[in-house]
């Protein structure tokens, strides 16, 4: 009897270790209790017309930049529920820059548009391709455009739906019909996600898709986030949320990767932009995924951008260029320049348009 009791206070107090460890180490994949440090840019001003997320950002080379807008997603507040996602245009090329909702072709479902992370590709014609994650119905394809700037407006050439593609939140274009794609969990109901990252699983990954063959290319990220590729197309970079870190990866001819090295950061890093230019690259990010996650308008989620310069060298500079706790711009999910001016875009909160 005795024994018995023994025995049951133990098992007891093992699966409160247990339940206390993995609370603990949650906490800290979350970044629960780090607050910002603000570091200030100054004549930032919030851009007119984006106030339900600005989740993802590409800039052409030429300085046209595409927005996403809208995203609806398990665990993240959005501002406009109801309201279908859409794609902002700006030139920053233009003193006073506007952000410009672009018209999208008929034959989409523009009601159940749910836009998250976006690519461009330009071919050898010039055209130029938008590449779109979409959740209609919490689902995950990818929708191909191709950007008509005369009118400003985007042609549906395709979605692309794929049992591997099954929680995608960002891509990378790799031409006009292939692309890398990070799924971001390994479940995609509510509830799994949330225990899948509350037990810390590594089973999120990243997928090659062409038409021809689709694989997967690299597992074992607790939540790979963000993916951008060098602009000698040789390195590819991924972002893994909840490891605070980036993986530097080198591109094959057969489209598989290996891991050359790992970034460690002290923040959620979501969405990664590469300067065509310098090669340099920009990343939105997380500092308190506690607040991102579980949103309280009184302690709202705050932003931070970090510049990453030489990051293939023994020692990469990473800069602190924009922090701020939440009172300006909240959840900053990525950030992107052209010529001296940043564009600072957020999960569902507005977007910060900054000259440097
Ligand atoms: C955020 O920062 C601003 C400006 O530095 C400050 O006025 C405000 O009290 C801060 N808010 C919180 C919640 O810490």
């Amino acid at each position: 009897m005795a024994m018995g009791k023994v025995l049951g206070l133990a098992v007891v107090g093992i699966l409160t270790a247990l339940l206390v460890e993995r609370v603990m180490v949650f906490r800290s994949k979350f970044n629960a209790s780090r607050e910002v440090e603000p570091v200030d840019l100054p004549n930032c001003h919030l851009i007119k017309g984006i106030e339900a997320g600005s989740e993802d950002i590409d800039i052409l080379p030429n300085g046209l930049a595409f927005i996403s807008s809208g995203l609806k997603y398990p665990w993240l507040k959005s501002f406009a529920p109801d309201k279908p996602g859409e794609i902002f245009l700006m030139d920053l090329n233009d003193r006073n820059p506007r952000a410009m909702e672009l018209r999208i072709s008929r034959g989409f479902d523009l009601t159940s548009f749910n836009p998250h992370g976006i690519s461009t590709f330009i071919d050898k014609d010039d055209s130029v391709y938008l590449f779109v994650v979409n959740h209609p119905e919490l689902k995950s394809t990818v929708e191909v455009f191709k950007f008509v700037e005369e009118d400003n407006s985007l042609v549906h050439l395709k979605t692309i739906r794929h049992e591997r593609l099954s929680s995608v939140n960002d891509i990378v274009a790799l031409g006009p019909d292939r692309f890398y794609a990070t799924n971001d969990n390994y479940f995609s109901d509510r509830i799994l996600r949330f225990l899948e990252m509350f037990l810390g699983l590594t089973w999120s990954n990243v997928v090659y898709y062409s038409p021809t063959e689709v694989k997967e290319v690299v597992s074992g990220f607790y939540s790979s986030n963000g993916i951008n590729i060098s602009p000698d197309r040789k390195h590819v970079y991924i972002a893994d949320l909840l490891a605070h870190n980036i993986h530097v990866m080198e591109k094959h001819a057969n489209w598989s990767l290996t891991q050359l090295k790992v970034l460690e950061l002290d923040t959620l890093v979501d969405n990664l932009a590469v300067d065509p230019y310098t090669g340099d690259i920009w990343a939105g990010c997380h500092p308190n995924g506690m607040k991102l996650f579980f949103y309280d308008p009184e302690n709202p989620p705050g932003s931070e951008v970090l510049l990453i310069q030489n990051i293939l060298s023994e020692k990469p500079t990473v800069t602190t260029v924009y922090a701020e706790n939440g009172s300006v711009l909240q959840g900053s999910s990525v950030a992107a320049v052209y010529s001296g001016k940043l564009l600072i875009g957020t999960v569902f909160h507005r977007a910060l348009y900054c000259p440097l």
